[in-house]
């Protein structure tokens, strides 16, 4: 008999670790008092702000622009004239170098930027450092890569940029959206107009130091701040090409409708409820930190996140109780503790809506687990939750929480699996775990979700294609599928 199965139904192990404190300096970080926006190159004075914060203490961090329609049509106006005049016409390998550029300033400033992302967003410091900054740089990497390649990538069909995209981003990878937006869209010969989302604006803001270190033509990029009213006068603006959107699947709708019948170009990335499915020949402590990398990551603020476990009944129990083991490890706190493996959940509003959904679920009959653990007074926190006795119908199984909330169900046989994971209005992603590779393959043919990680979960490579069916949206970001957005062919 295992440790972990005598363990069974005694409190979990281990009851307590002691870490010493150890934060991350946060005078790299020089923050300003006000920001405006980021047109043609230089700062606009915003006429209306609001105060952005940092969601670990409630602290009060800049005065944020809330743009007005008059400010994001300056914004469109400039982007409108870097294209006509210039950009779209300098030789690709041009454009290349300055991606180039980007990408290496972003990691040279690495450690400024994730300190600044974990202090705004409220993501621990770890993930900053070891994720988004990497693959934000790789991303740029990646795609100076195509910019002088476009021809080849798309053999006979003479590529050309589409023209001024609108892009709209939220608050989960707000650095890396970004990159996902930005790169590409430069790469094709575009120019951009962003719009980062309410709640995390810094980095976004700090970029734009980056674009002027980069020495990047005035009014290639631009960034707009404020709310889904400054997102919506972009996505109306006549003089857009295109919009690119990640964020609910309840906006998207809407800005789908609002362009129906325009020429304008759309891409959607939306919101996720993925399966990860474990089978019992499945390596069952690798499968546990799959589990955990894949809802605990990012405070499971993360559209991909395996926010469903689906476990073969036969592991069910060993599964679970090493599960809640690891969960007792995990420490929630500072987000720039090095140590911390859970942040602060990004918004109040946010927090308000985890907080409902988790009552929801004991109310409809499931039982939770929580971890005992200890959390700062102020700020916005959840601690790792696991609900095991979850019935599909049930709000929990359905709909997407963006919280460290995972939902257990199980099955008997691989076809009840792939019943149950396809069993949700999503289809961004899943995961799959079992020995064997012939197994893999027939789940990922089954699965619909436009990812499927086998004995892995949150793997993130620029040159891999992301994104969804269904509710989940449309179009691909990543690989060279992610350039065809920003093209448009004779
Ligand atoms: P949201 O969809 O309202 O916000 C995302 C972005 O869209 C932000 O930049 C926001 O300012 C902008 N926006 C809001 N309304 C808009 C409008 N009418 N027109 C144009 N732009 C608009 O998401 P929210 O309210 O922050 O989060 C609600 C839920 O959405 C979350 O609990 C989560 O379930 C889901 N979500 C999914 C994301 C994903 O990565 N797929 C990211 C963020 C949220
Ligand atoms: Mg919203």
């Amino acid at each position: 008999m295992t440790e972990v199965e005598r363990k069974r139904g005694a409190a979990p192990a281990p009851t307590s670790w002691e870490y010493a404190p150890a934060p991350e300096a946060r005078d790299i970080v020089t923050l300003r008092e006000r920001y405006g926006h980021f047109v043609g190159g230089e700062w606009l004075e915003p006429k209306e702000t609001y105060a952005t914060i940092s969601p670990a203490s409630e602290e009060q961090l800049a005065e944020i622009g809330q743009a007005t329609p008059e400010e994001v049509d300056l914004a469109v106006r400039a982007a409108r004239d870097a294209f006509d005049n210039g950009w779209a016409q300098i030789p690709p390998s041009e454009r290349a170098k300055y991606l180039f550029r980007i990408a290496r300033i972003l990691q040279e400033r690495s450690r400024e930027f994730a300190v600044l992302e974990s202090l705004n967003g409220g993501k621990p410091s770890k993930e900053s450092r070891d994720v988004d900054l990497p693959l934000s740089a790789a991303h740029f990497f990646y795609y100076a890569g195509w910019a002088d390649k476009l021809e080849y990538a798309f053999p006979n069909r003479t590529p050309r940029p589409v023209g001024v995209a609108g892009q709209i981003i939220p608050w989960n990878f707000p650095l890396l959206m970004l990159a996902w937006k930005i790169a590409p869209a430069l790469a094709c010969g575009n120019t951009v107009v962003l719009k980062p989302a309410e709640t995390t604006p810094l980095t976004a803001l700090l970029f734009c130091d980056v674009v002027r270190q980069a020495e990047l033509p005035p009014g290639v990029v631009n960034i707009v701040t404020g709310d889904g009213r400054t997102g919506g006068a972009l996505v109306t603006h006549e003089d857009v090409d295109k919009i690119a959107f990640t964020g609910s699947t309840d906006v998207g709708k809407a800005i789908q409708r609002e362009l129906a019948g325009t020429a304008k170009k759309l891409t959607l990335e939306l919101g996720g409820k993925a399966a990860n499915v474990i089978f019992d020949d499945a390596a069952l402590d690798q499968a546990v930190e799959g589990i955990v990398n894949g809802i605990y990551f990012n405070q499971g603020h993360v559209c991909c996140a395996g926010s469903r476990l689906l476990v073969q009944e036969s592991i069910y129990e060993p599964l679970i109780s090493k599960l809640k083991r690891r969960l007792t490890t995990l420490r929630v706190g500072d987000p720039l503790d090095k140590n911390t493996d859970i942040g602060a959940i990004n918004s109040r509003q946010q927090l308000d809506k985890i907080e409902e959904l988790v009552q929801s679920g004991r109310d409809e009959g499931a039982e939770i687990y929580q971890p005992p653990c200890r959390v700062p007074e102020k700020g916005y926190w959840f601690a790792p939750t696991v609900f095991t006795n979850v019935a599909q119908s049930y709000r929990i199984a359905q709909e997407e929480i963006f919280g460290p909330v995972l939902s257990v169900l199980t099955f008997r046989t691989p076809d009840e699996a792939v019943e149950k994971a396809n069993n949700t209005m999503y289809g961004l992603s899943a995961g799959v775990w079992t020995e064997k590779g012939s197994r893999i393959l027939w789940m990922a043919e089954r699965l619909r979700a436009g990812v499927v990680w086998a004995n892995t979960y949150n793997r993130f490579d620029p040159s891999s294609p992301f994104g969804g069916y269904r509710e989940s949206g449309f179009g691909r970001e990543g690989g060279r599928h992610g350039l065809e957005p920003y093209l448009e062919f004779e």
